[in-house]
């Protein structure tokens, strides 16, 4: 029995790959390589020693899908395949939709006929818009999506919810990710944006090497400590383990839909990730104060207590972890 890892070569993707071989599951990965590099897998290889099968296809292709499910054992299917650039969503809305939306449902579609009904969907803290309340709990109310990137995680939330009812014996669990940043601490595999990075942590790092001249702060006005964001990083080999902590929770319920958020509970501000990213890594990161970014909200962090105590999981790396492997990943390439 293996698992199915679309978009398994990616960022978020290939970490929770090393840490499904760690744990001894057997996996197939599916990537495109639009937004992923081969090399990727054969670092896989080397930090764990284990091997995989691949197949280069793309997951909106149901006959090359088909055909994966018909040559492998499927227990259960992660999906990392989606696009996630929120600017680039509002200048692509059919692409986002077409590749997000339609592409899963190609997935869950092939996975119904293949009787495969266990899923963990890669959302995002998108999903509560400008949050009511904070720490966000997962009652939260979810809506008010600025972008077609967090309006493509909302519908495939519902969506999953839809197919649930219609058969209670689907087990799924939609894991509703904060801000992932860091890289693997091998140095191996990390964060590779193209172009110029839209994200902090990766604005960040291109800062400290040279590569960008200074960072832009996007206000400095907002209502918290100091004005600027306040965002809840994750280190992503944190969230890969939370993906088998989700699986291994599906494994023992057997049927069901389950929804978490992976977050550390704290609140890091633009100026707190500047400084603590000198203090770790030493390298000074230039930065001026610049307007607001539309669409941005003033505060966004998790309540974990759900995934703590359902779940048995929570953030073990801090904030000079992250930093330093964000570093590490990028300083000599
Ligand atoms: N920021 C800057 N300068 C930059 C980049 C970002 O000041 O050059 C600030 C932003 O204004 C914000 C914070 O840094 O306050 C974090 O911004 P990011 O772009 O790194 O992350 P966001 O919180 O905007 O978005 C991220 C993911 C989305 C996801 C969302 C969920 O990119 O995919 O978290 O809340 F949907």
């Amino acid at each position: 029995m293996s698992v199915l890892v679309t978009g398994g070569a990616g960022y978020i993707g290939s970490h929770t790959v090393v840490e499904l071989l760690n744990s001894g599951k057997d996996v197939v990965i599916i990537d495109n390589f639009s937004n992923s590099k081969p090399e990727v897998l054969d670092k896989i290889k080397e930090i764990t020693g284990k091997d995989f099968k691949f197949y280069e296809i793309d997951y909106l292709d149901r006959e090359a899908l088909e055909k994966v499910f018909e040559e492998n054992e499927i227990e259960a299917v992660l999906n990392f395949a989606g696009f996630k650039a929120v600017g680039e969503s509002v200048a692509k809305p059919i692409e986002y939709y077409v590749n997000n939306v339609s592409g899963a449902l190609v997935l869950l579609d092939t996975m119904k006929k293949y009787a495969v009904k266990t899923f963990v969907f890669s959302s995002s803290a998108t999903v509560y818009g400008d949050p009511e309340t904070i720490p966000i709990t997962e009652e939260c109310k979810t809506g008010g999506t600025t972008n077609p990137y967090g309006t493509s995680k909302l519908f495939i939330e519902q969506i999953l919810k839809d197919i649930y009812t219609s058969d209670p014996t689907w087990n799924i669990c939609i894991l509703r990710y904060f801000n992932p940043v860091g890289a693997h601490q091998s140095g191996l595999i990390g964060e590779e944006p193209q172009g110029i990075p839209n994200n902090l942590m990766p604005y960040i790092v291109r800062v400290a090497k040279g590569t960008l001249k200074e960072l832009s702060v996007f206000g400095n006005d907002y209502n918290t400590p100091d004005g600027t964001g306040v965002r809840d990083y994750i280190h992503v080999v944190d969230l890969a383990i939370g993906h088998i902590k989700a699986l291994e929770k599906l494994e023992k319920e057997k049927k069901g839909l389950f929804i978490y958020n992976l977050g550390t509970g704290n609140g890091y501000s633009v100026l707190d990730m500047v400084k603590s990213f000198e203090k770790a890594t030493g390298k000074k990161v230039e930065y001026k104060i610049a307007p607001r970014r539309p669409g941005d909200i003033a505060s966004c962090y998790a309540d974990p207590k759900k995934a703590r105590e359902e779940l048995g999981w929570e953030a073990n790396l801090g904030i000079d972890e992250m930093c330093r492997d964000s570093w590490n990943y990028i300083k000599d390439k």
